[in-house]
This record gives structure tokens, sequence and C-alpha cells, in this order.
């Protein structure tokens, strides 16, 4: 009996998921722009069936798919094969890794998916998708308790259907998840704002202030999207670690106790200083960060503690090179700071540990401040790792560096390690994600850096250098084999 029960579980789980896997509609070129059409909301895997990420996406994508055909309104889930049917669909949409997943509306491309990845998730996610990307607010009183969020919100005021409103609805549908949108016909608000066929982005409330308005009118520059990216922060805007691609170089930032929730008032406070200043310069970025969120980046900029209530105040140039007031702050120090900035007239700071006093080993010491000299500047080809004192497979690398430096060590090439989390070097040309991170640095320094992927044996590196190297290794030929010495 319990065997039978057994049985019929099993065969109950097995029907639930091909059920499910069902639910998931299985697009190939000859039918993905027809079917996808249909769907007013529809989510597309692209994948290739040797992806490990995609073999254990797929229980999950099935799972949520069975769940969303029969929501209200409903969402449909579907994927395509790049390796088979659907190569040129995938093409068309520059799928270029594996699982690729993105939003469709009404068969047009609207956005990617950069949701979560198990059922519960992919669900939660989607249904935040469906329903109008903007609320129509119908009466005055919709409209004041949406400004009353204290969020950025973009109203767009529409008497009729003008090319405007088109352009806000399709923007809408683009931005939804990053910032809140809604709209109205209605005539009580038109006459209420006296907006008739007009996008305003409001200010949440505990941003306003006295050196910019509360909310900007979009005069048709360069595009909705642009206007919005372009006002969202307003002149000093708060970083935080999910917006900092928000805020480009030169930037200038003041890092306190940035809290809202407990101290609105303080928070504003030096915010206000910082406002002063920017609204007079605005060839920088200016940003307030809390201190305790960017601990780490202060770290990065030498400061191990900043104590006390004072904004400590650092920033970068255009080139990225960092810099740190050192000054305490005032509104006339920070001006100075910010000017000088600009101006190149800084010293930049880098992080480093003490320059090695002689450096003739077989395996050469980078630092951040004999970096350039030992490395950007040289006129020698080189190796270089990037390393971490706690990573495992530096360590195990550590004796094999070693001892290509010392086979190496009559040829024209360095062999240079660095420890990447006490020093700094031009990140910009050296990606490091990872450790270690091996970088092959040719003599020319019209040549930029490039990674190296290769083996970790001593064997590996020396058939690259023999290859790669500017000029022929005198003990090896250009395919790695040692030179007769005859
Ligand atoms: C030489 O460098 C190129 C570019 O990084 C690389 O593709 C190639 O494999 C290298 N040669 C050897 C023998 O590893």
């Amino acid at each position: 009996m319990l065997g039978l029960i057994k049985i019929a579980l099993f065969l109950g789980v097995i029907y639930i998921c091909k059920a499910a896997e069902e639910d998931v509609l299985d697009l190939t070129d000859a039918d993905f722009s027809s079917a996808i059409a249909q769907h007013d909301t529809a989510l597309v895997m692209f994948y290739a069936p040797w992806c490990g990420h995609c073999k254990r996406l797929k229980p999950e994508y099935a799972d949520a798919a069975g769940v969303l055909k029969s929501d209200d309104p409903p969402v449909t889930l579907a994927k395509v094969d790049c390796t088979e049917g659907g190569k040129s669909t995938c093409e068309k949409f520059s799928v270029s890794g594996y699982p690729t997943l993105k939003i469709f509306r009404n068969g047009e491309l609207s956005q990617d998916y950069n949701g979560p990845r198990e059922s519960n998730g992919i669900v939660k996610y989607m249904r935040a998708q469906v329903g109008p990307s903007s609320r129509d607010l119908l009466t005055v009183e919709n409209f004041e308790n949406i400004l009353a969020k204290d969020e950025v919100v973009v109203v767009g005021f529409f008497e009729k259907e003008t090319d405007l409103k088109g352009e806000f609805l399709k923007t809408a549908d683009k931005m939804r998840e990053e910032i809140i949108f809604a709209h109205s016909t209605a005539k009580e608000v038109l006459e209420k704002t006296g907006y008739k066929d007009n996008v305003v982005l409001y200010r949440p409330k505990r941003l306003h202030n006295k050196f910019e308005s509360d909310f900007v009118e979009y005069k048709g520059e360069p595009s909705l999207k642009g206007f919005i990216k372009a006002n969202y922060h307003g002149l000093v805007g708060i970083r935080q670690k999910e917006n900092i691609q928000d805020f480009t170089n030169p930037l200038v930032v003041a890092y306190y106790d940035v809290d809202y929730v407990k101290n609105a008032k303080g928070t504003n406070y030096w915010r206000n200083r910082v406002l002063k200043v920017a609204k007079e310069m605005t060839e920088v970025t200016f940003a307030i960060s809390d201190k305790d969120d960017f601990m780490h980046e202060l770290n990065d900029y030498g400061i191990d503690f900043a104590k006390g209530d004072k904004p400590v105040v650092a920033g970068k140039d255009s080139d990225g090179n960092k810099f740190v007031m050192s000054a305490e702050f005032s509104i006339v120090d920070l001006m100075a700071f910010a000017k000088d900035l600009v101006d190149g007239k800084l010293e930049p700071f880098i992080k480093s540990e003490p320059v090695p006093a002689s450096n003739d080993g077989p395996v050469k010491v980078a630092v951040g401040k004999n970096f350039k000299e030992l490395v950007t500047d040289s006129d020698r080809d080189a190796l270089i790792e990037f390393y971490a004192p706690w990573c495992g497979h530096c360590q195990k690398l550590a004796p094999v560096w070693e001892e290509l430096g010392v086979k190496l060590q009559d040829e024209p090439v360095d062999i240079i390690k660095i420890d990447a989390t006490a020093n700094d070097w031009p990140k910009s040309l050296y990606d490091v994600s990872g450790f270690p991170t091996i970088y092959w640095k040719p003599k020319d320094s019209s040549k930029k850096p490039v990674r190296y992927n290769g083996g970790r044996a001593v064997e590996d590196f020396i058939k690259y250098v023999a290859d790669n190297a500017s000029n022929e290794l005198k003990g090896w030929d250009r395919k790695g084999n040692v030179k007769d010495e005859l």
C-alpha cells in the first residue's frame, strides 16, 4: 500500500514537472516574432543546452511559468535555444552569454531581466512588471499622495494624445524598476498645476533645499530618459552602493553619518554646505555618502576611520586619480579642494606599501608608488601577477612564479608581483577580478596590457613569453623550445 502511494507520489511529481515544463513556450527563429507578439508581458530565456547555469535555472523557470500563466494579468515564460533553432533570434537580441533573460511587451523588447533566478523570486519580480508602468492620477488627491511618497517621481500631464505622451509612456515602461511614474489627464489636476503637455520630475521632500528647484520640467533635451538621469540626483546626490555608477568623475564626495531615517536634520545640515559649493561648481559631480557604508572606499583613500561629526572629503579627477582633502571640513576649503582637483593642482593619493629598498631578485615587487616606474614607463616586457595574501591559488603559484623569474633572469622580460590588496595600480588598464590575475605588458607602450588566461605551470608561462616577447628570447625559440647551446 505504502509502495503504491509512493509510486503515485512519484508519478505525481513527475507529472507536475512535466506540466510545468510545458508551460514554458519553446520558440525558434520561425515562430519567435509571431508568438511573442501575442503576449502582453513575456519573459524569454535565451540558453544553450550544455550550459550549467541554464540547467540549474530550468526547473525554477518552469515552476514560475506554471504559476504566472494563470495570473491575472498573465505573464508568459518562453525559451529560445541559441545553439539550434533560435540562432538568429539570439543574434538579433545580441545574446552573448547563457542564460540571458529579457522582458518583452507586446512583442517588443522592453528590458533585460536582472531579477532573481529561483522560482519564487521570478514570480515576484515579474508580477511587479505587469499592470501599468505609470499610475493614472484621477484626482488632485491622487497627485498629492504620489508626491508624498518622498521619492523621485516623474509625472506626465496630458490634455491630449501627443508625441510627448507617447515618449513618456515608453520611457515609463523601460524605467519602471528604477523610478515612480504617474500621469494625469484629469481636468482638475491640469488646472491645479497649469500643465497641459508637460513632464515634470519632482524631488523628494526630504531633499528640498534653497539651492535648486524642488521640481524640474522636461524641455525635450536630449531624451526623456536622459533628462531623468541628469536630474535624478540633483546638485548633491545621495551616493549609495547600488547607485555608484550614476556618479561620474570628476567627483567629490563628503562622507559622514548620512541617515535620513534617524538623523534627517543632521544629514541635511552638512548636505546644505556641500550644496552651496556644488551650486558654484557645476563641472564637478558632488555627492554625500554614509561613512559606514563606504568604510572600504575610505580605506582605499588611506582613511582608516572617520571620527567626529564633520564630513571627510575625498574625490577623483576625470582620469580616476584619487585625492583627499586634508583640511577640516568647511565651505571655503571644500570649494578650494574641488577647484584644485579639476585644475590638476593636487598631489594624488596612491595607496602603497613601502617601495622595496632593492628590487633585483628574480621576481620584482611592484607597489603603488613604483608601479609607474617599474611597469608603466618601463621599456621591458613584463608578466605581472596581482595577488592577495590570503588567496590559496596565489600561494600555490608563488614558487612557480619564483622559478619562472629564475629561468628568465637573463631575458629582457620582468616577472613581477603586486599585492593587490595593499596597493593601487592603473585600474583602467588592469582590470583585476579574482586572484591571481595575470597580465602581459608588452614593452611597446602603445600596446595595451593583455590578460593571461593560460595554464599555471612554468612551461605554460615560458611558452607564452617565448611566443609573445617583443624580441625572441635567448634561451627559447618562438615555439618555446629550448635552444641548442651549440
Ligand atoms: C601570445 O599572446 C596571445 C594574446 O594574449 C595569446 O593568444 C597566445 O596564446 C600567446 N601565445 C602562447 C604560445 O601562449
